[in-house]
């Protein structure tokens, strides 16, 4: 049976980094990437006065890891295509856009970037590199090691032969985003760039502060880079399936017509958030509304569900390009979360009953979503909204198809129903609408035994990384700020 203890907690003083000062690049680096920079103030990490950055003299502070040792094979992956060499000549886009992607240095917008890249867009990443000191200041890090920002874009030209511009700064400090946006005049705005852990927002009142602060106000701001200066840019924002909840009736593409005392309207879907991160989705998706209809923008926001799956046709080309796979109590996702599990020897941790039920998609299916989005845009004074998601799982229906697919393999699969951390329902009502990206075109990854199997080698590859006292969740909604549990697996 597995024990379960307590351990030193996620976010321990020694653990605890701080920013001495502005983030600058050296010239030298800045010419080489082709990085713009405008936030050298200590401004940009005027939030972020809870990390500690000791030596950060690059746009890109590294965690002194070591580098990439392993990297699964072609034959490994069995769900991925051969591992091309060249991408030089593929694109293939009939209407060439100028894409900026705010957060493109993160799990679904670095897959993102270069899925645009590919088909032909011009493409800028926009990313203040938080995601990397949060890894730096709770003691975790992705299962796969990936590359600076820097060293992706450059393996990036040289395979595809097309550059990626990127701007290092916080779209918090709206002069820096001014200057991104006046500099490189986009079409569209892709913004993936918030703060986007449930638990980490739920961690103290500093992170609920900081995760609201960065997330709202960034949005903010870049509704009024918008507006200032690329008025017809559509921008196309990320929200969750979470701003929700869990409704008992079925939950629609955003909004929902309601009879009311004999009188009939179409109204914004209502939303019921379980944390402080989704309620800073629900704020941004008010504030998107509200400057469509008052200024005349045009926005899409899609409601995503939890992504799985680390490659796409672009990140699997070289190891440089791998994306991150979080797998931790705090940023780890379910499923991604449940075949790293699986993978070494660490039973499966279903929180609760493992009834809740929620929207997922194939991370390949995410970068087609945003295509979508983007090659038909919303109208001037538009708000839209899509569910982005293809398939619905319950925790169990998840725990069960990773058993089965670790079974084929030859790993024996184990299951703990832990304490659940969250306020949530564990048995519940879940139907939600998700046509209007297949309508549009998107032809869904399917979550099939090929792609557990990928995962699941995915994960055998780098289990030496794995961090067992990072796997249990470290924080729980009622007692704030209370210490993680761990389970050991016997043996260990
Ligand atoms: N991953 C999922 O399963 C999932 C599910 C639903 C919705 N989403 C949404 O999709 C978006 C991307 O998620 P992800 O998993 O790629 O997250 P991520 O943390 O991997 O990436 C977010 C990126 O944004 C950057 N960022 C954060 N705040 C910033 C700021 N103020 N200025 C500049 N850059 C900033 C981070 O450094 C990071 O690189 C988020 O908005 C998230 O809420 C993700």
């Amino acid at each position: 049976m597995a024990q379960v203890f307590t351990t030193a907690s996620a976010c321990s003083a020694s653990n605890v980094l701080s920013v001495a000062g502005g983030q600058r690049l050296s010239a030298s680096e800045t010419h080489k990437s082709g990085a713009h920079l405008r936030a050298s103030s200590s401004e940009i990490w005027r939030k972020c006065s809870l990390f500690v950055a000791s030596g950060v003299t690059s746009g890109v502070k590294t965690s002194g890891r070591s580098a990439a040792t392993r990297f699964p094979t072609a034959t490994a992956v069995k769900d991925s295509p051969t591992r091309p060499t060249s991408l030089v000549g593929e694109s293939n886009v009939s209407e060439k856009k100028k894409v900026m992607i705010l957060g493109g240095d993160g799990y679904c917008g670095w897959a993102t970037a270069l899925h645009l890249s590919k088909k032909g867009h011009d493409v800028a990443i926009v990313d203040s590199l938080v995601r990397r000191l949060f890894d730096e200041q709770l003691g975790t890090q992705t299962l796969t090691p990936i590359a600076s920002l820097q060293k992706r874009v450059k393996r990036w030209k040289d395979l595809s032969g097309e550059t990626l511009d990127v701007y290092i700064g916080d779209i918090c400090n709206y002069e820096f985003l001014e200057h991104a946006v006046k500099s490189f005049e986009p079409d569209a705005i892709v913004h993936f760039g918030e703060q986007r852990s449930a638990p980490y927002s739920m961690m103290d009142r500093d992170r609920a502060v900081f995760t609201q602060h960065n997330n709202v106000i960034g949005t903010l701001n870049v509704l009024f880079a918008i507006k200032e200066l690329v008025p017809e840019c559509h921008l196309v924002k990320l929200g969750t399936m979470g701003e929700y909840g869990t409704p008992n009736i079925d939950i629609e593409e955003g909004f929902i017509t309601i009879t009311h005392n004999g009188r009939t309207d179409t109204l914004p879907y209502p939303k019921q958030a379980s944390s402080f991160y989704h309620l800073s989705k629900v704020h941004d998706s008010h504030n998107l509304a509200f400057a469509c209809k008052a200024w005349g923008l045009a926005a899409t926001d899609l409601n995503q569900g939890v992504v799985y799956g680390v490659h796409t046709p672009e990140t699997f080309m070289d190891e440089v390009l791998i994306n991150r796979l979080d797998y931790d109590g705090v940023f780890g996702t379910a499923l991604n979360r449940f075949c790293v599990q699986a993978a070494v020897g660490h039973p499966l941790t279903v929180y609760g009953k493992g009834g809740q039920t929620r929207g997922y998609l194939d991370i390949r299916d995410t970068v087609r979503c945003l295509e979508l989005a983007i090659i038909n845009p919303a109208k001037a004074g538009e708000f839209r909204v899509f569910n982005q998601f293809t398939e619905q799982f319950s925790v169990n229906d998840l725990a069960s198809l990773v058993t089965k697919a670790g079974r084929k393999l030859g790993i024996e699969v184990q299951t703990a129903h832990v304490e659940n951390p969250r306020v949530e329902a564990e048995e519940h009502y879940y139907n939600a609408k998700h046509s209007k990206l297949v309508e549009l075109g998107l032809e869904p990854h399917l979550l099939s035994d090929a792609l557990l199997d990928s995962l699941l080698n995915v994960a055998v590859n780098y289990a030496e990384r794995v961090d067992y006292e990072q796997i249990l969740p470290a924080v729980s909604w009622k007692k704030i700020g209370s210490k993680p549990k761990t389970v050991k697996p016997s043996g260990l």
